[in-house]
C-alpha cells in the first residue's frame, strides 16, 4: 500500500523536469513534490549509455530513499532506459517517452518530427513505441547537441536558442514536411515560445501533460492521492540553485518550499 502523504519524485538532468512539475502542480495541487535535477552533470544527452545509466540509477535511488510513492522520469534521455531501470527499484517509475508515444498513437498522428537529445534520437525509442500502436506513423528525429545545455545555463540567449532550433528543425523539414513536432527533451518546452516564433504553423507537442496525467491515473488507481489542499515543493540539485528559481518564475510554478544543493 502506498502512503498518500509521501511525495511524488520527479527527476531530470537539470531544470527541464520543471516543465512536468508545472503540469503536476496544475492537476495535482495537493501533492508534495520532491525534485532532483542533476545540473552538475547536464547534459546527459551526449554521454555514453553506461554513464547515463549509472547517474540515473543514483538519482532514482535518492528519490526512493526520500520516500517517493512514484517517480516521474521527466527526462526523455533517461526514459529511453526505463525498462532497464525499473527492475532495480521497488516503486513505480513513469517514463515520459512512453506517455508521449501513447499520445501520438491516440491522436492518430501520421507523421511527426522529433527534436530531442542525440542519445534519445539514436535510441530509436520514440519510433519503436509509436509503432506498437501505429506501425505506419513516420517519426523523423533530429538530435540537438546544444539546446538542453543552452537552456540549462539559464541565460536564455534568444539568438543562440533560435539558431539551434532552426538548424535542427530545418533538417527534419528537408526530409518530410511535418506539421507536428515533439519536443522530446524536457528542457525544450521552457523555450516553447521560441519554437512558435521560428515555426508559427507547427503543432508543437509538449509531453509534460501526458506524463502528469499518467502520474495522476496511477495514484488514483492506488488510492494514494494526497488529500491536503496545497502540497510542498522541494528542489534538490547538484548545480546552481539560482537557475531553478529563474526557470520556476518563468514557468509560473509555486515557489519551492525548500531548495538545496545535494551531491549524490
Ligand atoms: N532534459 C533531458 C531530456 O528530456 C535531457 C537534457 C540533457 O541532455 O541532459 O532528454
Amino acid at each position: 500500500m502506498l502512503n498518500p502523504s509521501n511525495p511524488i519524485g520527479v527527476m531530470d538532468t537539470g531544470v527541464g523536469g520543471l516543465t512536468v512539475v508545472k503540469e503536476l502542480q496544475r492537476i495535482l495541487p495537493g501533492e508534495d513534490i520532491f525534485y532532483f535535477g542533476d545540473s552538475a552533470n547536464c547534459p546527459y544527452g551526449n554521454k555514453p549509455e553506461d554513464e547515463i545509466f549509472r547517474l540515473s540509477s543514483n538519482m532514482i535511488q535518492f528519490l526512493q530513499d526520500n520516500g517517493s510513492k512514484c517517480t516521474a522520469i521527466a527526462c526523455n534521455t533517461i526514459s529511453t532506459m526505463a525498462e532497464k531501470l525499473r527492475p532495480c527499484f521497488n516503486h513505480r517509475i513513469i517514463s515520459i517517452v512512453e506517455e508521449a508515444a501513447k499520445y501520438v498513437i491516440r491522436e492518430g498522428i501520421e507523421s511527426t518530427g522529433l527534436i530531442a537529445t542525440e542519445f534519445t534520437v539514436k535510441s530509436g525509442k520514440y519510433a519503436e513505441l509509436v509503432h506498437v500502436g501505429n506501425p505506419n506513423c513516420k517519426v523523423i528525429g533530429k538530435g540537438s547537441h546544444n539546446l538542453a545545455a543552452l537552456v540549462d545555463r539559464g541565460d536564455f540567449n534568444q539568438h543562440d536558442i533560435n539558431e539551434e532550433i532552426r538548424s535542427n528543425v530545418d533538417v527534419i523539414l528537408a526530409q518530410e514536411p511535418v506539421k507536428n513536432l515533439i519536443l522530446g527533451c524536457t528542457h525544450y518546452p521552457i523555450v516553447e515560445s521560441n519554437f512558435h516564433e521560428c515555426y508559427p504553423d507547427m503543432h508543437i507537442i509538449n509531453p509534460a501533460l501526458e506524463q502528469a496525467n499518467a502520474v495522476k491515473a496511477y495514484l488514483t488507481e492506488q488510492n494514494a492521492l494526497n488529500p491536503q489542499k496545497k502540497g510542498t515543493f522541494t528542489i534538490c540539485t547538484s548545480g546552481d540553485p539560482q537557475v531553478y528559481v529563474n526557470v520556476g518564475k518563468r514557468l509560473g510554478l509555486f515557489e519551492a518550499s525548500e531548495l538545496k544543493v545535494v551531491h549524490i
